[in-house]
């Protein structure tokens, strides 16, 4: 059973009304689901069971504590990209020597910061990077652990601003070179070869590329252990998609575990995955209120007090967001859902068939656990929402809405 279902045709977030919740906290408000991102995260690790991989959450796709904690609580790890994400991180308590630290461009502040926290491992990009990172080990008296981020060349098939294991993109190094790079990377002293990382993209909903990437990469680790001793994990970055439109074929952890297992486990490295999407985007819902409904010559606008502001996935990447309404109804308008923001890119639906909806009913953005508040900004002077955590009957806020003070509070 869904965690956001109709109880008595009003729409529920475990056994709390998503009215109730409106009112009480105001709109747009995310709310997420503990037991959605309890679930989520079981069954990954379940389908992954017989290679005890090292969870590491990748915090980009939902960086509030409460959510990384949820993680943290089941023995997972953390993904992080920045010096902020590495503190988010921290500071939720995840131990330090289950942190990977991606990113193609970090700063010399960032590594330092990483090396001193003592984090499993950076993922590394190229090999002045690598070098960059002997500096910085160097300077502060540590050893760097890094592996590097081998670009596999294999297409996703998913949106092009979101696949990054292609020859073209900027990430990573390919094949060849990624021998190389670690070829000269192990004399250096203050850095040490643990291992190989990938990640070919996001929200990709066949087992296929995956099985790809990996059977590309399996051989460069036989390669690179026979010349590094320290060389033990291998990280297969995250991905996994989930459904986001009625009716569309998800991609079934379990056929991704098996087309992965038998090479995973003949490679006898330990395994790391770094998954954001599928184990936050479920969980969350984003809430809004209709302001106005306008028509025009040609068609219906459903105005809502969210913008692209507050998610920015269908402006961004032309993505489906399911729509639903709060109260259950049969009535179906064609239409748009879009918000206040002061461009014609901000929308949350185009051209589709939605709830009828009027003026003040309450209309909901399903799967907007993931790059939901993470990717939300103050576009248009607009205070970030709430965000709530429900557990069954409880409620607990876990960031407060924004107010218009906090618009100015650093300028000066
Ligand atoms: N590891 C690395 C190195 C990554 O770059 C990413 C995502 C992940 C793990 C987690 O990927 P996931 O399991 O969530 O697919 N804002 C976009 C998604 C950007 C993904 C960026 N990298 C969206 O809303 O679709």
């Amino acid at each position: 059973m869904s965690v956001f279902e109709y109880v008595g045709g009003e729409l529920h977030a475990e056994s709390v009304s998503v009215t109730q919740l409106a009112e009480s906290y105001g709109t747009p408000l995310y709310i997420y689901s503990r037991r959605a991102l309890r679930e989520q995260y079981a069954a990954l690790a379940d389908a992954l069971a017989d290679v005890s991989p090292l969870i590491c959450y990748s915090v980009k796709a939902n960086s509030n504590g409460a959510v990384i904690r949820e993680f943290l609580d089941r023995g997972a790890g953390a993904d992080v990209v920045s010096g902020g994400e590495l503190f988010r991180a921290l500071r939720a308590g995840a131990d330090p020597a289950k942190i990977v630290f991606a990113g193609v461009g970090k700063t010399r502040e960032e590594i330092v910061y990483a090396l001193k926290e003592n984090i499993l491992f950076f993922t590394v990009e190229s090999e002045s990077e690598a070098m960059r990172i002997e500096d910085c080990a160097r300077e502060t008296g540590r050893i760097g652990r890094i592996a590097f981020r081998v670009n596999p060349d294999v297409d996703p098939q998913t949106h092009q601003y979101i696949t990054t294991g292609k020859k073209e993109n900027k990430f990573g190094l390919d094949r060849e070179r990624v021998v190389q790079a670690c070829r000269e990377a192990v004399r250096l002293p203050h850095v040490q070869i643990v291992g190989l990382h990938m990640h070919i993209g996001s929200q990709i909903l066949s087992a296929a590329p995956f099985a790809e990437a990996l059977a590309r990469v399996a051989d460069l680790c036989e390669t690179i252990r026979a010349f590094c001793r320290d060389f033990r994990y291998l990280d297969l970055g995250g991905g996994i998609g989930i459904p986001y439109q009625p009716g569309e074929t998800p991609l079934d952890v379990a056929d991704y575990a098996g087309r992965m297992l038998p090479l995973l486990k003949k490679t006898g490295l330990n395994v790391v995955v770094e998954p954001g999407r599928f184990l936050a985007g479920p969980a969350g819902i984003m809430v809004c209120r209709v302001q106005v409904v306008k028509n025009n010559a040609f068609k219906k606008f459903i105005v809502v007090d969210a913008g692209m502001n507050d998610m920015i996935r269908p402006s961004l990447y032309g993505a489906y967001q399911d729509i639903v309404a709060v109260r259950e109804t049969e009535d179906r308008v064609f239409g748009d859902v879009v918000g206040p923001v002061c461009e014609s890119g901000d929308f949350l639906a185009k051209d589709r068939d939605l709830p009828a909806a009027s003026e003040n009913d309450l209309l909901v953005v399903k799967d907007a656990g993931a790059y939901g508040f993470s990717m939300a900004s103050n576009y248009n002077s607009r205070p970030r929402p709430a965000e709530i955590m429900v557990d069954g009957s409880r409620v607990i806020p876990i960031r407060n809405r924004e107010t218009i003070e906090d618009l100015v509070r650093n300028e000066t």
